[in-house]
């Protein structure tokens, strides 16, 4: 039986994806790197620096680490603008509902987002109490598809990855939560996230009772 639930944030409980691609597709462009939808699935789950090193990697210029720094900063500035005006408004449809679910259920609940703007975004949707235990991005050295983020969640809540299941958009989000030992729920296209156990449209399907004995 599972005792504890570990989600992603971005993509999952609220639209920050949105933001993320808008804030990366306007630093792309400014360096004259075509930069799409298609491309920015890559990108899901990845840690910041992670993820520009993949964008310049289509650029023709060699960058420096320092210059990498300034184009990261520019990019977080910009997600930052996007994020700060988010409200309780901003949760996608059933993400309440699910984390009110697992609570009744006495489930532990954790939060792996590899995002360094994690804290605020639940600050600003209003939800930061529903979780036993958020890990602290700055405490995790590799990050997804690594199964260190989703280890260290279960570690925190105190209950062993077997009795987990992870809450996931990306595709490396779901290979961290299949490779910490846990059973990954999907949430989004069931061909792109074909290593979940079971995938859904949205935590709107979320149906707790289908995972608990899987
Ligand atoms: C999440 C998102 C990624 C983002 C990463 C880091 O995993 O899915 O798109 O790059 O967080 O976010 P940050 O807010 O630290 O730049
Ligand atoms: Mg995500």
């Amino acid at each position: 039986m599972k005792q504890a639930v570990i989600f992603d944030l971005d993509g999952v409980i609220t639209d920050t994806a949105r933001y993320h691609y808008l804030a990366w597709k306007r630093l792309a462009e400014s360096q004259g790197v075509h930069f799409d939808e298609a491309f920015n699935e890559h990108l899901k789950g990845i840690d910041r620096m992670g993820s520009l090193d993949l964008i310049l990697a289509s650029s023709t210029r060699v960058y420096t680490p320092a210059e990498k720094l300034a184009l990261a900063t520019e990019k977080n500035e910009h997600y930052k603008e996007l994020i700060a005006l988010m409200t309780p408004g901003d949760l996608l449809p059933g993400a309440v509902q699910a984390l009110d679910d697992c609570g009744t259920a006495g489930l532990k609940i954790g939060l792996a987002s590899v995002s360094r703007n994690a804290f605020t975004v639940l600050d600003r949707l209003g939800i930061t109490d529903k979780f036993d235990y958020v890990v602290d991005a700055r405490t995790i050295a590799r990050g997804k598809p690594d199964p260190e983020i989703f280890l260290a969640a279960a570690t925190a809540l105190g209950v062993a990855p077997a009795h987990c299941f992870g809450v996931e958009d990306a595709v490396a989000g779901v290979a961290s939560i299949k490779s910490a030992g846990m059973y990954a729920v999907g949430v989004g296209d069931p061909h792109t996230l074909r290593q979940a156990d079971v995938v859904i449209p949205s935590l709107a399907q979320f149906r707790l009772g289908d995972y608990l004995a899987a």
